[in-house]
């Protein structure tokens, strides 16, 4: 006899995007670290009859059956069970997040694993994280439209990640610790319309947006460089130049430009939007000695919540 299913809870992370949105899209290397601080938890309970999802966050309950075809919460537990081979049924979804939603910090995408996770798990059935990750990536599409893959990558393996669309994943390392303070500009930023718009543009104005992205493909390996050497010095001016070249395709705004220069303004070694754009969250290089004092610039600048992560060095066993 099977074992008696019982309760299970998993959670999975948010993501920031060090360097390289948008161009991402179109084949150029990005980098993106998990962000541990805020998390889409998924718990799975069992419960007679048909599957229930219960997304109060979102204020949504609803049944799987009458999900619409389009729904990113169904279609995940839908395509972990025909992956897992399994008839859906006899237990309830209950999904919680503090993701805030379409601010660049992937709060879709965790739901998604998060979800995938726990269904296997409660199953008492192993989905290995680049599977995760897959189908994951699937249920982005309905995000997203056409995503690069970066969000469900780093957050499915909850490391460091150099992606590039396509390739193998690559984690890369820290040597040495840095922060980012992470800036709300509270501005609701889906991605879907920002990455539309620089479609229409890249197909308006193609030599100018291949030659932008080029440039912001050319600072990730710099990037990565500084990172694994530890020469964090070197990180501030390359998240300011990544930062010039997302204005100038477009994805910027005055919610931003304003986060952006009180960061700037008050020591933080570089800065620039993270994700989307239109608004979403920057992120900002700070030294631990100046946290205080940026963080403080920031919320009288207007952040609606400002969050500092410590990017660490992988753990030593
Ligand atoms: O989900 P967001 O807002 O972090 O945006 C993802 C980053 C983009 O490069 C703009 C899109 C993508 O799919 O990579």
């Amino acid at each position: 006899m099977p074992a008696p299913r019982t309760l299970i809870s998993v959670s999975a992370p948010g993501k920031i995007i060090l360097f390289g949105e948008h161009a991402v899209v179109y084949g150029r290397p990005a980098m993106a670290v998990p962000v541990s601080q805020v998390r889409a938890t998924v718990t799975i309970e069992p419960r007679a009859g048909p599957v229930e999802i219960d997304a109060k966050d979102v204020g949504r309950q609803y049944a799987l059956r009458d999900a619409p075809s389009d729904d990113p919460i169904a279609t995940m537990i839908e395509r972990t069970g025909a992956w897992l081979g399994v008839e859906l049924q006899d237990f309830a979804v209950h999904i919680r997040s503090t993701i805030p939603v379409a601010r660049g910090l992937g709060s879709g995408a965790a739901v998604s694993v998060a979800v995938g996770h726990a269904i296997a798990k409660f199953l008492g059935r192993d989905l290995p994280r680049e599977q995760l990750s897959a189908l994951a990536f699937e249920v982005e599409k309905l995000h997203h439209g056409t995503p690069s893959g970066i969000d469900n990558t780093v957050i499915a393996y909850e490391q460091p990640i150099y992606f590039v669309r396509g390739e193998p994943i690559t984690t890369f390392t820290v040597t040495r610790a840095f922060r980012i303070a992470i800036a709300d500009t509270g501005v609701v930023s889906p991605t879907r319309i920002a990455v539309g718009d620089v479609r229409r543009a890249w197909e308006a104005e193609h030599a100018r947006y291949e030659s932008l992205f080029d440039q912001i493909g050319a600072i990730i390996p710099a990037a990565r460089a500084a990172i694994e050497s530890g020469d964090i010095d070197a990180l501030g001016p390359l998240m300011n130049a990544n930062h010039k070249l997302t204005q100038q395709i477009g994805v910027s705004s005055p919610e931003i430009e304003l986060l952006v220069d009180a960061a700037l303004g008050a020591g933080a070694r570089g800065a620039k939007l993270s994700g989307a754009g239109r608004g979403g969250n920057v992120i900002a290089l700070v030294g631990e000695e100046n946290q205080e004092k940026l963080v403080r610039a920031l919320l009288n600048a207007g952040a609606r919540r400002v969050i500092v992560t410590k990017i660490d060095k992988p753990p030593t066993d």
